[in-house]
């Protein structure tokens, strides 16, 4: 299958000269979604994963279909102000913004092998934030897995040392 068909780039959003890449359009036909999750799956099928974290709002959306398609438990790293028990958390620089992330201190447990899920790796931001907060609790990061990369934002380097697969490059 061609993902590429299924996401629709719109112009200037969120702001002029951002070429946006929407997966709402391959999320809403159900034969793709199955799809990219079975192919991210396939990617990562050499890593050995206790568990999968992905970020806020996105990342869950591929990351919680990963982890059960990979019969593991899902981990939400969440913005700051959302979780309820106590949290560790930093802040990031986003493509276009500013953000801080948080996750709950017992959602990881020291030498767990932790798989990081995301929809899209732009600068890499997001992921080295998540990478901190979980090696913060004692985790393993055996790799990031990405519906889309964003190849000329040169996100990997922000991430050098960390296993970054991604399903589409743009
Ligand atoms: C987007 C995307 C990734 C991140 C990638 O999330 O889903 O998580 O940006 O950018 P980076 O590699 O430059 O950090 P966003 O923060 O827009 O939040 P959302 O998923 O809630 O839309």
């Amino acid at each position: 299958m061609n993902f590429k068909d299924y996401i629709r780039v719109i112009p200037d959003f969120p702001q002029p000269g951002i070429r946006f890449k929407d997966i709402t359009t391959l999320l809403k036909d159900g034969k793709a979604y199955q799809a990219a999750i079975d192919s991210i799956k396939e990617l990562v099928k050499d890593l050995q994963i206790d568990v999968v974290a992905g970020p806020e709002a996105r990342g869950f959306v591929i990351g919680a279909p990963l982890a059960l398609a990979l019969g593991v438990g899902f981990v939400p790293i969440r913005k700051s102000g959302k979780l309820p028990g106590e949290t560790v958390e930093a802040s990031y620089d986003l493509e276009y913004g500013k953000d801080k992330l948080a996750v709950h201190k017992d959602s990881i447990a020291p030498g767990q092998r932790v798989l990081i899920a995301d929809d899209l790796l732009a600068t890499g931001g997001t992921i080295a934030t998540a990478t901190q907060l979980i090696r913060q609790l004692g985790g393993e990061i055996v790799g990031a897995a990405f519906l889309i990369e964003l190849s000329y934002l040169d996100g990997r380097e922000k991430l050098a040392g960390i296993d970054c697969r991604s399903l589409v490059q743009y």
